[in-house]
């Protein structure tokens, strides 16, 4: 019964479900409307307390194969970091890890998630937030990261200063279709210079911030 759930998890959830984050982000360039909000509320508050379970045990070692990737590639070493769409803080908890000093702060738009976040990670400062509506200054970040959730690439680019880098991740994102992909990344395009890597079934894309974002990104 476990084994049909992972390969349910693996398989079928976790590759439709980064497929709909990166069209998303293609939908909702100007904002997440507030049918979404509502829905995220609802599916959050049934998942929260069974998230680390159910699809973080579940997944094993390939929900952060592309990530642990993408953050071996980083070149900025940061003071400042913004984890977006934190969940239950499994990110944020590894950037504590890696830059012990920095000031990490991490933001989700799920009350439950973030209660569930803020009870493991007592030292970390988690804030609700839309990715779309940041409450933070522009340039105020040296790394903004985001693993498995919808990017609103224009908000998230505002609060990284220029040379800082965005790193994005995705579990199953290598199984998203080519053309899509493509398409996306013509728009990370607009906001620095980009990397891809893949890691199994993962991807992660790299944007280092230009000095000046192009007008009308
Ligand atoms: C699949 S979970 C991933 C959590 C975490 N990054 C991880 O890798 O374990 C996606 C998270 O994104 C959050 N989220 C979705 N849309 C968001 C938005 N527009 N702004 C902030 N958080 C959002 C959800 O509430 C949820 O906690």
């Amino acid at each position: 019964m476990k084994n049909a759930r992972r390969w349910l998890q693996q398989r079928v959830f976790s590759p439709i479900v980064d497929f709909s984050y990166i069209v998303m982000s293609l939908l909702f360039a100007e904002g997440f409307p507030r049918w979404y909000e509502r829905f995220n509320a609802w599916h959050y508050r049934r998942q929260a307390q069974h998230y680390d379970q159910s699809v973080i045990a579940l997944e094993g070692g390939r929900y952060a194969q592309a990530l642990e990737a993408g953050l071996k590639a980083l070149s900025v070493q940061p003071k400042r970091i913004l984890d977006v769409n934190s969940g239950t803080g499994f990110v944020a908890r590894k950037l504590l890890t890696l830059f012990p000093e920095a000031h990490i702060v991490a933001t989700d738009l799920s009350e439950a998630m973030l209660a569930q976040a803020q009870q493991r990670s007592p030292t970390i400062e988690f804030v609700r937030a839309d990715t779309a509506k940041l409450p933070f200054s522009d340039e105020s970040f040296d790394l903004v990261t985001l693993h498995n959730g919808p990017p609103h690439f224009r908000e998230m680019a505002r609060v990284l200063r220029p040379g800082g880098q965005m790193l994005i991740a995705f579990t199953s994102g290598a199984r998203v279709p080519q053309w899509l992909l493509r398409r996306w990344l013509q728009i990370a395009q607009r906001f620095g210079t980009v990397r891809v890597g893949q890691a199994g079934d993962g991807l992660w894309v790299l944007v280092t911030k230009l000095s000046q974002t192009i007008r009308g990104a």
